[in-house]
């Protein structure tokens, strides 16, 4: 008998890189989910091809929740590995959900996201908790370290796409080259900072009118201070060329960026459907938040 548990994917929508080092920053939880099924085994084993670093969070997450690694890991995922999506934290929260199960225990979002935690300090050294927070709540999320997550109030309907530049981000070292600048140029970081913290501000009022076309110019507000910490590639810069070209109201780098996925705000559903459309190559989809 299999025991099952599930974690959404995420979107950041302001304030990647820059909430590791305790900035606030707002995320999104989107409705694309990571499903673990474990079945109880005489040792920890896995039904796919893994590394390392997937199988020592697998072994945090378990201990944490389950007491014990005597499982056959399972996972399926409805959105792809290292794109920005928080795919690492959605595998850890449905792992913890399933080990719950299989250790017959209630465990709260709360405790789900705490679990996961473990499993995303394997994966990623040094990470906020962001992604862990909204791949077990979903919803729109103001966080910051340290801080219990806030939901915030979106007043109303904002039509996301998003498109994947096909190359991989890799989590870990982007925030080691992050934190790099961070040391070496204080003061320049220090202003990159400070700008983001403004736009966090400005995002929450835009999200609680339901302005969509403020919150547009201040996603790509946000993407001129990413591209600033050098998270930008040129398909990156191509999908948001193509997106703004075709109607949107704003694009960024979603996510550690050095490749993964651009977010997108678009006006309607219908605009939203074209501007995916036209980004086919990049295996965009849509999604609304209200
Ligand atoms: C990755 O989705 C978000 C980063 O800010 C890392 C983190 O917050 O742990 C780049």
């Amino acid at each position: 008998m299999g025991f099952e548990g599930t974690g959404y994917g995420k979107a950041i929508l302001i304030g990647e890189h820059f909430v590791v080092h305790g900035a606030r920053g707002i995320g999104i939880g989107i409705p694309r989910k990571t499903t673990v099924i474990l079945e109880k085994a005489p040792s920890l084993s896995f039904s796919f091809e893994c590394g390392d670093l997937l199988k020592e969070a697998t072994r945090k997450v378990l201990e944490k929740v389950a007491h014990g690694t005597g499982f056959v890991v399972s996972v399926t995922s409805e959105f792809p590995v290292s794109a920005g999506m928080g795919w690492s934290a959605s595998y850890c929260v449905a792992l913890a959900r399933a080990a719950a199960a299989a250790a017959g225990k209630e465990i709260s979002d709360k405790e789900a996201a705490k679990a996961a935690f473990e499993g995303e300090k394997a994966f990623h050294g040094n990470p906020s908790g962001i992604d862990n927070t909204l791949a077990a709540h979903g919803g729109v999320m103001l966080f910051k370290k340290g801080r219990e997550p806030e939901p915030l109030l979106v007043g109303g309907k904002f039509h996301f796409v998003i498109a994947n530049s096909g190359k991989k981000g890799p989590t870990k070292e982007l925030v080691d080259k992050v934190s790099s600048m961070r040391k070496d140029k204080p003061d320049e970081y220090c202003a990159l900072e400070e700008a983001e913290e403004w736009l966090v501000d400005k995002t929450i009022d835009a999200l609680s009118r339901g302005d969509a076309v403020a919150l547009g110019r201040l996603m790509d507000e946000n993407n001129v201070l990413l591209a600033r910490l050098g998270l930008s590639t040129p398909s990156i810069d191509d999908i948001r060329g193509i997106a703004l070209g075709n109607g949107a109201l704003g694009a960024k780098i979603t996510g550690a960026g050095g490749g993964g996925c651009v977010l997108i705000l678009a006006p309607d559903t219908g605009k939203g459907e074209e501007i995916a459309d036209k980004l086919g190559k990049y295996g965009a989809f849509g999604f609304l938040i209200e």
